[in-house]
């Protein structure tokens, strides 16, 4: 059976002289979720823009359950990868359920059922019918996540989810994603959400992965702690 382990070795990433990843390695193991933090610039969003194959790391590789992983951006979906946008990205012209539709593989009665079971666990069903531009803001964070979860995911990708979002609903989505069933990797500022539901975090800063640990050992580092919040411990 397949692990579904996502590791990176030795990741560099430049755009011309500006070097966004510096030999990141990082395994993400089956059922995890993973934190990647940084300051802006760090590289966290071009971390992801490699694992889905929308940037071509400069040196080093990638592999999914020990094979070679070059992903596709049109491949994600059939190979069990979902991925949510920092903001929203949602098609204007059709339903908050048409939108989750598209996430969902298979006939479209089944599609259907399973985008209205996503709706649901993200406490958004009763907007199945809206048009996705006309709802609160937090709401629109919500679809995301069902359009996300509804292709149920072997790793589900979440870059900054809780941009936005207030103290009870970023509860809620701690909880969601604690609960997701699936291997998250997960980009968030919101260090009180990353603390308290992520297995390991990655600390990243300008490139350079600087420490790598459970939340205990990332809260008492003091590189982290210096370059996180630029004060020193
Ligand atoms: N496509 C690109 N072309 C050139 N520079 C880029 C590109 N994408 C990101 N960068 C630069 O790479 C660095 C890391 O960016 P990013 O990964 O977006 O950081 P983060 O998500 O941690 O804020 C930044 O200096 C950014 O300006
Ligand atoms: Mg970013």
């Amino acid at each position: 059976m397949a692990t579904n382990e996502l590791a990176l070795h030795h990741i560099t990433v430049r755009f011309g002289g500006l070097v966004a990843l510096d030999d990141v390695s990082l395994r993400v193991a089956p059922g995890k979720v993973v934190g990647v933090i940084g300051p802006n610039g760090a590289g966290k969003t071009t971390l992801f823009n490699v694992i889905c194959g929308f940037v071509p790391p400069t040196e080093g590789s990638l592999t999914l359950d020990g094979r070679p992983w070059r992903p596709r951006p049109h491949q994600l979906n059939g190979l069990g990868i979902a991925r949510t946008l920092q903001g929203v990205g949602q098609f204007g012209g059709m339903s908050v359920l048409e939108n989750v539709m598209v996430g969902v593989r298979g006939r479209r009665a089944r599609a259907e059922t399973e985008a209205f079971e996503a709706l649901d666990r993200c406490g958004v069903a009763d907007y199945a019918a809206a048009r996705p531009g006309a709802l609160p803001y937090a709401i629109r964070k919500r679809v995301e996540l069902a359009r996300a979860l509804a292709s149920r995911p072997r790793i589900l990708m979440l870059d900054e989810p809780a941009g936005g979002l207030d103290t009870d609903e970023i509860h809620w989505l701690g909880e969601l994603i604690k609960n997701a069933g699936t291997t998250v990797l997960l980009v968030e500022h919101h260090m009180d959400l990353v603390m308290s539901i992520c297995d390991e975090i990655l600390v990243l800063d300008f490139g350079k992965p600087i420490a790598l640990g459970t939340p205990g050992e990332i809260s008492t580092n003091e590189r982290v702690t210096e370059a996180y919040l630029g004060t020193p411990a």
